[in-house]
């Protein structure tokens, strides 16, 4: 049988499965249906809540040819490309590693070109708030005359250190910690889906609320893979072997 890894398979694909941040998610399926279109999204909260997945839901939507009452398909080439982070016309860049001027540069210079297959070329800037001064300036110059095809998703978990200027050009949307409570059901649902038994204390094994259930997920991969002995037999968590892996 073949096994699909937990972290991926419960990965959220569209905006229904994004969980307690119905605020942004209703919002923007709204504008999608609308076919209100941002030409900068900035995305806040904390670690671990969604924001990433967002971000390329947020991607699919805009370059989907297939979107239905604002919700991309999933199905299509671009869809899938995106999931899997290989299309050519969706550009992420990690802001924490490519901080500085020549970074900055070069999107400029790649913005200029056409999509090759979709609407929109579109950059997803993570951790945007580690962009150096000089950075911003550069980002900022091509958020005020982007080419028509040019789109902008940043995504931050400091908001404060991200210059106004730059989030005044952009649909700015609040990701919320996501409760425990809300943690714990995502978990059973997950659970109980997999057909895998768990005890309570488990579930609340991890130290870190905000990574929790990801984290969790993972270690239920990481379980798995161990376990493994040819046959997807019953599986059975703790909270031993879960503060044993996290
Ligand atoms: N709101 C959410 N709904 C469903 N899954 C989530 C949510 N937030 C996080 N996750 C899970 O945690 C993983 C990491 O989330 P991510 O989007 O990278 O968080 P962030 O960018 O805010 O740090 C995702 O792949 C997903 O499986
Ligand atoms: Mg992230
Ligand atoms: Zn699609």
């Amino acid at each position: 049988m073949s096994y699909q890894v937990l972290s991926l398979k419960w990965r959220p694909q569209s905006f229904g499965d994004v969980i307690g941040q119905d605020h942004v998610t209703h919002t923007l399926i709204n504008a999608f249906k609308k076919d209100r279109v941002a030409q900068g999204y900035m995305l806040t909260g904390p670690r671990g809540v969604g924001k990433t997945t967002t971000a390329r839901i947020i991607a699919k939507a805009l370059n989907c040819p297939n979107t239905k009452d604002g919700v991309p398909c999933n199905d299509c080439n671009n869809c899938q490309e995106i999931t899997d982070g290989r299309n050519l016309d969706v550009l992420e860049i990690d802001g924490a590693s490519n901080r500085g001027i020549e970074e900055i540069r070069n999107l400029r210079e790649q913005i200029k070109y056409a999509p090759m297959n979709a609407p929109y070329k579109i950059f997803i800037i993570d951790e945007v708030h580690m962009l150096t001064n000089q950075a911003f300036n550069a980002l900022l110059r091509t958020l005020e005359e982007p080419p028509s095809h040019g789109k902008f998703i940043l995504a931050t978990t400091d908001i404060h250190k991200v210059p106004s200027t730059i989030i005044s050009r952009c649909q700015r949307f609040d990701f919320n910690r996501i409760t425990e409570a809300t943690i714990g059901e995502q978990l059973s649902t997950i659970l109980a889906s997999e057909k895998i038994t768990a005890d309570d204390e488990s579930i609340h094994a991890t130290t870190d609320a905000y990574a929790r259930w990801s984290k969790y997920v993972q270690a239920l991969d990481l379980v798995r893979g161990r376990n493994r002995s040819g046959s997807d037999t019953a599986l059975a968590i703790t909270s031993t072997t879960i503060r044993y892996i996290t």
